[in-house]
């Protein structure tokens, strides 16, 4: 698999978009926010459907947003977000974030949430986003860490989901644990003044419990990644099925909780 090849996991399926569109400036970008002033140029990489790029083209506003993703389906999706949303201030441009068909010192933040565990080459990636934010700018990425979540009660069918989800995307060109690595990648791509940090996600109301669960009780068995666990070996449409009413159950759990731990950095460019 070349650097530019991973396949995208998770894909577009409606109960993919449900959680994305979840997403805000304050509960996935706030390690970036206290940095962001009106007037600046950002550019938000892998950008998916849109609900982060909306949020903080409205913090920089009058300055403007870029928003990047791989293919024209899914930047539409941000298109029609903004426009949903009467956002004004945002271009949208296809482009992959290894090579992006962008000038260089262009941004003053260059963002990205939950992509550089998807791509074959993350610091590949961070060299690429850097190359297109002027020198005292910022690059500002978070990820997930798969095997970092943590929850109760135990269930085994969910050890089995995240033992499916973390071989599907390994076998995609991903790393599904990137939260750990975001550091180690950031040096790796050059930088030298690097803050990381972490911030959970935590799912403990019955109104949580009841979205998150139920969206990857249906995603389990519906999304791409349903038809890449059965294509590859790594689950029977049975195990998606029990994994499936194992979601159901820690939703309905009253003692139910779950923590979903990323690591967050801050480059100086
Ligand atoms: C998990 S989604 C995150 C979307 C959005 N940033 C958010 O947090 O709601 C990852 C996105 O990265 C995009 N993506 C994957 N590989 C990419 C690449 N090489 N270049 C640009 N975008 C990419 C996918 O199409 C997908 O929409």
């Amino acid at each position: 698999m070349s650097a530019r090849d991973a396949v995208y996991t998770h894909g577009h399926h409606e109960s993919v978009l449900r959680s994305h569109r979840w997403r805000t400036a304050e509960n996935s970008a706030a390690y970036l926010l206290a940095h962001l002033r009106p007037g600046m140029a950002l550019l938000d990489v892998g950008c998916g459907p849109g609900t982060i790029t909306v949020d903080l083209a409205a913090r920089i506003a009058p300055g403007r947003v870029t928003a990047v993703e791989v293919s024209a389906d899914a930047l539409e999706l941000a298109r029609a977000e903004a426009e949903r949303r009467g956002r004004s201030n945002i271009e949208f441009v296809v482009s992959d974030v290894h090579a992006l068909d962008l000038p260089d010192d262009t941004f003053d933040v260059v963002h990205a949430h939950q992509v550089l565990q998807h791509v074959a080459d993350p610091v590949a990636a961070l060299r690429e986003m850097r190359r297109v934010t002027r020198p005292g700018g910022i690059v500002a990425a978070r990820d997930g860490d798969y095997a970092g979540f943590i929850w109760f009660p135990a269930l085994p069918e969910l050890d089995q989901w995240l033992a499916v989800y973390r071989t599907v995307a390994r076998a995609n060109g991903g790393e599904p644990d990137a939260g750990r690595q975001m550091l180690s990648w950031a040096r790796r791509a050059g930088f030298t003044a690097v803050t990381a940090t972490s911030a959970t996600w935590c799912f403990a109301t019955p109104e949580d419990r009841a979205w998150w669960g139920g969206m990857w009780a249906e995603r389990i068995v519906r999304s791409d990644l349903a038809r890449q666990a059965v294509a590859s070996g790594a689950a029977t449409e049975q195990d998606l099925l029990r994994i499936a009413d194992a979601w159901r159950n820690w939703a309905a759990a009253e003692d139910g909780w779950m923590s979903i731990p990323h690591g967050e950095i801050l480059c100086r460019a």
